[in-house]
């Protein structure tokens, strides 16, 4: 990583010091936490610890770039006005305030460790949905995502020493293996929480069938007219087109480098094979292997 300087240069959108080949981010108590959280990490996830659960709060979880705002978009479109959320509430950035004042059904997705989620998470009252995405995929989304981040500021190649960066959890947010496994565990070790776990791959291959899955999730009845209309309105391109004319005020020119809307690239499954060559694959399989050992995970890759 280059220097440690954390002015911003003229334009605002890029630090001093920072080389843009290593990606930046906040290592704290065994966990690499993205540059863009605050620096009081300590204070922020005692703020979230301690934080008061409420009955019909949904919690989204997943490893970033699984898909997460989508998931999103459809428990807010089910539980609010059928209509696009403009303002989402994401627990490891936002202000723990806002998050305590947003109004009732909130959902709050985060993607920060377990053992770090507010403690009252355990008892059962609120519901949790775990967002979940084939790794290629995650990491090709996650490269082209952190390069359109303003602090982060990574101007790096997609080459093996990336991916074994991800890997190796050497990156915002650490390890895919450590989520996905820790996540898996999370219904046995917490029976009272009323638990979804949901796949991107399965999203691609039939919107309606999981939309529907969530609404049953969720306690809620809605006829097959409405089921069509949140379908529709969820599929890439409708979410895409009403994203760059609506863009998020959270992407503004201190969070991004690359416009306002940098969250709807491609929105498919198998663009990895664009950016894999044979030997990265290769070896990707094999360190997938050994660590999805005791794991009864299967994804996807392609459809
Ligand atoms: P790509 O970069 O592969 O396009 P997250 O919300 O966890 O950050 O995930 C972002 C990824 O989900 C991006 O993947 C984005 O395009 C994809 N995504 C968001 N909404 C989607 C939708 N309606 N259909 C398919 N993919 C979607």
């Amino acid at each position: 990583m280059g220097g440690a300087a954390d002015e911003t240069d003229q334009s605002g959108t890029k630090e001093k010091g920072n080389d843009g080949y290593e990606i930046r981010m906040k290592p704290y108590e065994g966990f690499n936490y993205p540059y863009e959280f605050t620096d009081d990490i300590a204070g922020h996830l005692r703020n979230i610890r301690d934080m008061e659960i409420k009955d019909d709060d949904v919690f989204i979880t997943s490893y970033p770039k699984s898909g997460t705002h989508w998931i999103y978009e459809i428990v807010y479109m089910l539980l609010h006005d059928r209509s696009y959320c403009r303002q989402h509430h994401l627990l490891d950035i936002d202000n723990i305030d806002d998050i305590n004042n947003a109004p009732s059904p909130r959902i709050i997705m985060t993607h920060i460790p377990i053992d770090r989620l507010p403690w009252q998470l355990s008892q059962g009252r609120a519901k949790v949905i775990y967002m979940t995405r084939n790794p290629k995929d995650v990491i090709v989304s996650y490269f082209c995502f952190v390069k359109r981040l303003a602090k982060t500021a990574f101007d790096g190649e997609f080459n093996y020493a990336f991916l074994e960066k991800f890997l190796y959890g050497k990156v915002p947010y650490d390890s895919w293996f450590r989520s996905v496994l820790s996540w898996e565990r999370f219904p046995q070790t917490n029976p009272k929480v009323p638990f979804l776990t949901m796949n991107y791959e399965d999203m691609k291959s039939n919107l309606r069938q999981q939309v529907e899955r969530v609404s049953l999730f969720l306690g809620q009845t809605i006829d097959g007219d409405t089921l069509d209309t949140i379908t529709d309105k969820c599929s890439f391109v409708q979410t895409q087109k009403d994203k760059r004319e609506n863009p998020d005020s959270r992407f503004n020119s201190t969070m991004s480098r690359d416009g306002p809307e940098i969250i709807y690239r491609k929105g498919e499954v198998g663009d990895w094979k664009n950016w894999f060559t044979v030997a990265d694959n290769e070896k990707f399989d094999q360190i997938y292997k050994e660590k999805m050992s005791q794991s009864k995970l299967s994804f996807r890759f392609s459809l």
